[in-house]
């Protein structure tokens, strides 16, 4: 309908499209029409109207040929308010979606009068009060999701009556009560979920036997009683959550039967008895996780036949006996956590045939023997929780081959021996080492030094002699150290952590003095203590620090080439699978929000999802994303970035994944991209970002004088407040103690105004592995930015976040690549500027000359920004500046 025509004759229009309809079906879809104009009143859903004609509407179904009778409506996520009860007008309506909206206020009972009503999504609204009983009506209905809302009271017995019932999701409400036993007599029930609400009482006795059931999740309630054996016996569960409630007695024999059962959490229980050999035959097991309950017995050899097991967590029950040595079959194990029972035996060395191993915590059992010498055999090992235990012997040297670990829990021992020198090695070392209450003699070495990402160190209780080695002043994340009860004597050298220190740090060591010590050196050594000492350990440390260098150039070097090399296959092989992925129909969204209010209405999820699967939309591909620009239906253009290394555990994660966006939408600061929503489907995440006009830096730098004439050069003063924003973004993001993965010019975003934002923060939160989401593992950044370091500790840093944002700075100072060809075989940009001098090149050599040569005043302040990025570069992570002080030089370099 021409949209200029007067009211008059548009009123008359509608009359003449509606009366034909009125006569054809009379009391049908003329009832809905009024229906559906009253639904428009009160929603006002985007894209209704303005035609008369409902069938027309945005969401809206009608059946064929009857002249306007409303079979579905599908709203989801549209910001709706308002009441929908008009909705039950609808006699031939059977699918109504209005999920995630706001909705408040109850539940219609009118809807339990549609005769033909099969789905109903309210899930992620604000509807309170409760689950009304007259739904009963609605007897055709097989798909019911009313969690996510503020529901409350029982579930009605009438309900008893939905026999076609396959999902019911209740899940995130306030519902209290029993589970009804008439849910075991469903014989189409499929999906049960009812967690996180207050349901106690038990699990329906014979839940299970009238149907195939597949997914029973109901964690965090207060259910008592046994886990029925039912549950297994037709052996169709895929996935059963149970965890954080009150349920006693076995875990059922019966659980063998299920050759597709993925995914058991039982934990947070009252469950005892033994885990049954038979749990070997639910061959798909991935977790198996059932801590802090009361479970006896041994751990069951049989778990070795689930091959896919990558978690076991079996801490705090009464388990006794050894590990399994078949356990070592577990080629996908990541995590084995048997911690607080009374396990024995000697370490289970086989389980370090575990390639994958990640996390091995054996603390609070009663393990005794030697440690191995390969003790991480190459492998991941990131956590190593040895507490608590009775193992003895020394550690052995082999620990300098755990590369990648991150804490080391021995305290509470019978270790003896002095502190093998290797420890120094693992330079990986971040979160603590902890060797207190064992016996450990002998004199500090001085590699512990070497460890600067260290930030507990607890050495106390041991019987550990002569005097702290001032090369510990190496140590530079130290923030917590104990080196109590020992038999250490000497000064306290002068570094920072150590007199910031309690005394308490440092007591119980008859013979040490200074601070943080109340005891003068003088008092005890005479006054010239001290001084020889410290030139020697200075010179030890050059020496050190040299040979360090050279070691990481080699070493690094072929890292990054691996690494290279191994994404440029993974790339491959992501194009493949999304090139599959175009004739798969529709995608099945299993959450999706967008965080700005203002938003909701105009952002599509279909048209996201839709958007990445044409490589014409790909706007670029970084390290851990696909970014796709996709139009939106309301005309809005947006940024979609199609996470690649999602792996199951994320889509596991999902709510944990979803809190973490949800917090960093809220992250306000105007040098980071905010993500404005997600979406989840299948197997991926969709994160949702504005369309940022201008490309990213890296477009800017390299991209712009091939075709585009009109562009010109971008003048120095442009780029060089375009580092000052990622410099400041960068610094606030170290502020709130987050450590980006992925700094590049290709994710440094340019607005409207040529403000940069940095991207892919989000990255590191959802990747971060003691947020349960992935394996960091994997994890190294773009190539070309990767500091040399990494090639030791597989662990991005502050300082090495520092390293790749001076590689940004070169860039812009250069213009040139971070790896280019002509810097000849090995050299990437780093080093042909750090080797320039010794190549007999002035900075002018080096610097982009269309920049340098324009005045006086632009060079002098690419000399001084030149000089940061060489600062920052440093192959030291120690030597270079932090973020906030980047900020302060660059400030200072502009005002120069
Ligand atoms: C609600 O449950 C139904 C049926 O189980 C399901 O199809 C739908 O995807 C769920 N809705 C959301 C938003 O997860
Ligand atoms: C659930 O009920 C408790 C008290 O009974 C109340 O504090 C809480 O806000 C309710 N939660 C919701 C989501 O309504
Ligand atoms: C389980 O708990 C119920 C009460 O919640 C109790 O009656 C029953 O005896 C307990 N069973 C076992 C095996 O402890
Ligand atoms: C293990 O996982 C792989 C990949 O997900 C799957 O193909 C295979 O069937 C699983 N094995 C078992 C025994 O379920
Ligand atoms: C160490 O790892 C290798 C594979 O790299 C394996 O063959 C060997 O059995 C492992 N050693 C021990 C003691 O587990
Ligand atoms: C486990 O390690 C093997 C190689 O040892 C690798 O192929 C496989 O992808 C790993 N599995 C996981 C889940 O990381
Ligand atoms: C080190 O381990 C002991 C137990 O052996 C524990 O008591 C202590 O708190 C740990 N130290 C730190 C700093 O966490
Ligand atoms: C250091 O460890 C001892 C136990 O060995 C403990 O009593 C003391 O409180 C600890 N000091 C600090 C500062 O943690």
């Amino acid at each position: 309908m021409p949209p200029s025509l007067p009211p008059s004759r548009r009123g008359f229009l509608l009359l003449a499209l509606l009366l034909p309809a009125c006569l054809a079906a009379p009391g049908g879809a003329g009832g809905d029409a009024a229906a559906m104009q009253a639904l428009r009143r009160e929603l006002a859903p985007p894209g209704w109207g303005p035609g008369a004609d409902h069938c027309a509407w945005r969401g809206v179904t009608c059946a064929a040929g009857s002249g306007g009778a409303v079979t579905a409506i599908d709203l989801p996520r549209r910001g709706l308010r308002g009441d929908f009860a008009a909705a039950a007008a609808l006699p031939a309506l059977a699918r109504l979606d209005l999920s995630a909206n706001s909705l408040r206020g109850a539940v219609p009972a009118a809807l339990g009068a549609l005769p033909r009503f099969e789905f109903l999504d309210l899930s992620m609204n604000a509807l309170a009060g409760p689950v009304p009983a007259a739904l009963a009506g609605a007897s055709a209905l097989r798909f019911l999701n009313l969690s996510d809302n503020a529901l409350s009271g029982a579930i009605p017995d009438e309900l008893r009556g939905l026999r076609g019932l396959q999902e019911l999701q209740l899940s995130g409400n306030n519902l209290t009560g029993a589970l009804p036993g008439w849910l075991a007599g469903l014989p189409a029930l499929r999906v049960l979920s009812a967690y996180e609400n207050s349901l106690s009482g038990p699990i329906p006795p014979g839940l299970g036997l009238s149907s195939e059931l597949q997914v029973l999740n109901l964690h965090s309630n207060a259910l008592e009683g046994a886990i029925p054996g039912s549950l297994f016996q037709l052996g169709t569960l895929q996935v059963l959550v149970l965890t954080l409630n009150r349920l006693n007695g076995t875990i059922p024999d019966a659980i063998g039967r299920c050759r597709g059962l993925s995914n058991v959490r039982i934990g947070d229980n009252r469950l005892s008895g033994a885990i049954p050999p038979s749990i070997g035959d639910a061959a798909s097991l991935t977790y198996f996780e059932a801590n802090t309950n009361d479970l006896s017995g041994g751990i069951p050899a049989q778990l070795a036949r689930c091959a896919n097991l990558t978690l076991l967590n079996l801490a705090y029950n009464r388990l006794a006996g050894e590990v399994p040595d078949v356990l070592g079959e577990l080629w996908n194990l990541q995590e084995l956590i048997v911690s607080g029972n009374g396990l024995g035996g000697e370490f289970p060395k086989s389980i370090l045939r575990c390639r994958n191993l990640s996390k091995l915590d054996l603390s609070y059992n009663s393990f005794h023997g030697d440690l191995p010498e390969n003790i991480c055999n190459g492998s991941r090992m990131q956590f190593l929780f040895l507490d608590h235990n009775e193992f003895s012997g020394a550690i052995p040297r082999g620990i300098g081959g755990c590369t990648r670990l991150l804490a080391l829990q021995l305290g509470s021992n019978n270790l003896g021996g002095q502190i093998p020198a290797e420890i120094g090695k693992v330079k990986s070392l971040q979160i603590a080492l902890n060797l207190s209450f064992n016996h450990f003699v002998g004199t500090l070495p001085r590699e512990l030094g070497r460890l600067d990402k260290l930030v507990t160190l607890d050495l106390s209780s041991n019987e550990i002699s002569g005097q702290i080695p001032g090369d510990m002043r190496g140590m530079l994340s130290l923030i917590e150290v104990n080196l109590s009860n020992n038999r250490l004597s000497g000064a306290i050298p002068a570094f920072g952590p150590f007199q910031k220190s309690a005394a308490s740090s440092f007591s119980g060591n008859a013979k040490l003095c200074g601070d943080p010590l109340d005891v003068d050196c003088g008092s005890i050594y005479g006054s010239n203590y001290g001084m020889d000492h410290r030139k020697i350990s200075y010179r030890v440390a050059l020496a050190v620090v040299g040979s360090c260098v050279l070691i990481f150039s080699l070493v690094s070097l072929v890292v990054a080439l691996f690494m290279w090399r191994e994404r440029q296959e993974k790339e491959v092989e992501a194009k493949k699978a999304e090139a599959e992925e175009v004739v798969v129909a529709a995608p099945q969204v299993v959450a999706s929000t967008v965080f700005i209010e203002s938003l909701q209405q105009a952002i599509d999820f279909q048209s996201c999802v839709k958007a990445t699967y044409k490589d014409a939309n790909e706007l670029s591909n970084g390290t851990f994303s696909t970014t796709y620009k996709a139009v939106m239906p309301s005309g809005m253009v947006v940024c979609v970035k199609k996470l690649k290394s999602v792996d199951r555990a994320v889509i596991h994660h999902q709510t944990k994944m979803i809190r973490e966006l949800e917090r960093l939408a809220h992250i306000n600061h105007k040098n980071l991209v905010r993500p404005i929503g997600y979406v989840i489907y299948d197997d991926c995440a969709l994160l949702l970002h504005h369309h940022m006009p201008n490309g990213t830096l890296l477009q800017l730098l390299h991209n712009d004088c091939n075709t585009d004439s009109e562009k010109q050069k971008p003048d120095w003063p442009r780029l060089l407040s375009i580092a000052i924003d990622v410099a400041e973004g960068l610094a606030f993001l170290h502020q709130v103690a987050t450590i980006h993965l992925d700094i590049s010019s290709g994710n440094v975003h340019l607005d409207s105004h040529y403000n940069a934002l940095l991207g892919e923060v989000e990255i590191s939160k959802l990747l971060d592995p003691s947020k349960g989401t992935a394996s960091i593992s994997a994890v190294a950044g773009s190539f070309g930015y990767i500091p040399p370091e990494y090639a030791y500790t597989m662990q991005v840093t502050v300082p090495g976040n520092v390293y790749s944002y001076g590689v940004v700075l070169l860039e812009i100072l250069t213009s040139k690549l971070p790896v280019e060809e002509e810097f000849g075989e090995g050299v990437d940009l780093v080093k042909w500027v750090h080797t320039a001098p010794a190549r007999g090149e002035t900075p002018e050599q080096i610097m982009d000359p269309r920049l340098s040569t324009v005045s006086f005043a632009w060079r002098r302040q690419m000399l001084a920004v030149l000089k940061v990025a060489m600062l920052c570069t440093e192959r030291t992570p120690a030597k270079r500046p932090r973020m906030k002080k980047v900020v302060e030089m660059l400030q200072e370099a502009k005002n120069s």
